[in-house]
């Protein structure tokens, strides 16, 4: 990918976003401003319902902004359609989220190699480095189950693999250790510590655990984003 290093990674301007359930009408965003560089290790944490989905939501285009520009490695990702957007996703961006995005219908290893196939790459490349992956995160016993037949936790673990199968130059990260036990939650903070400095990292947690990675934290608040100082 061409860029310059010195231009941020991933740039909100001037966001705003609100949602409508029924009469009421939900303001999200108001000209909110987000500069993220390369390689940074950024956090969002906060309270429940303060918008941490939506704006990861919205930095991956996956969720449209009625305001504002999205610029991800330069590109104004609004004016991609569907097609350029997820493709430019699946080479760039690395995505878990809170909720399952499984294929019900593959088994956790299929899962895992699916964004391979989506990418267009040769699927023996990627083997080793799945199974690699399950055994890092405790799941190797599990590659052949249906995601039906695997726990919360396990799901979410599956989820982190997937992203990470492509090596991505960009990880968004929702919760990542909800759901886990200690034992697991150790593997995922060592993976992102591990990550640290040679990729950007968005990620969303109440985990204090991890605070002290962050280059920088954000709390999503009155509208914009709050950076939240001396917090580790
Ligand atoms: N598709 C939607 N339609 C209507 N309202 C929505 C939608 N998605 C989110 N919201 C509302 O927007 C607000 C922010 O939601 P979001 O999921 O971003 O919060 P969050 O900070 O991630 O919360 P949590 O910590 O519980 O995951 C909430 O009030 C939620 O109900
Ligand atoms: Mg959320």
């Amino acid at each position: 990918m061409q860029y310059s290093s010195s231009a941020p990674i991933i740039e909100l301007k001037a966001i705003s976003k609100h949602f409508k359930v029924g009469k009421e009408r939900i303001e999200l965003f108001k000209d909110l401003e987000f500069n993220c560089n390369e390689n940074e290790f950024i956090i969002f944490t906060g309270p429940s319902g303060c918008g941490k989905t939506t704006l990861l939501q919205i930095i991956a285009g996956l969720t449209r902004v009625e305001k504002g520009i999205v610029r991800v490695y330069d590109h104004n990702i609004m004016e991609f359609n569907e097609e350029s957007l997820a493709l430019f996703r699946s080479s760039t961006i690395g995505l878990v989220f809170q909720m399952g995005h499984l294929i019900e219908t593959l088994t956790v290893l299929e899962n895992i190699l699916l964004p391979v196939e989506l990418a267009q790459r040769e699927e023996k490349d990627y083997e080793k480095r799945a199974w690699e992956l399950l055994e890092e995160f405790y799941m190797s016993h599990r590659a052949h189950s249906l995601p039906r037949m695997i726990s919360g936790g396990e799901y979410q673990r599956v989820a982190f693999i997937r992203a990470l199968i492509l090596d991505p130059h960009i990880l968004l990260v929702d919760e990542p250790t909800a759901n886990q036990d200690e034992r697991t939650k150790v593997a995922i903070f060592q993976k992102l510590a591990q990550l640290k400095g040679k990729k950007t990292i968005l990620v969303v947690t109440h985990s204090r655990d991890i605070f002290p990675h962050a280059d920088r934290i954000f709390i999503p608040d009155n509208l914009k984003l709050c950076e939240k100082n001396g917090i580790a």
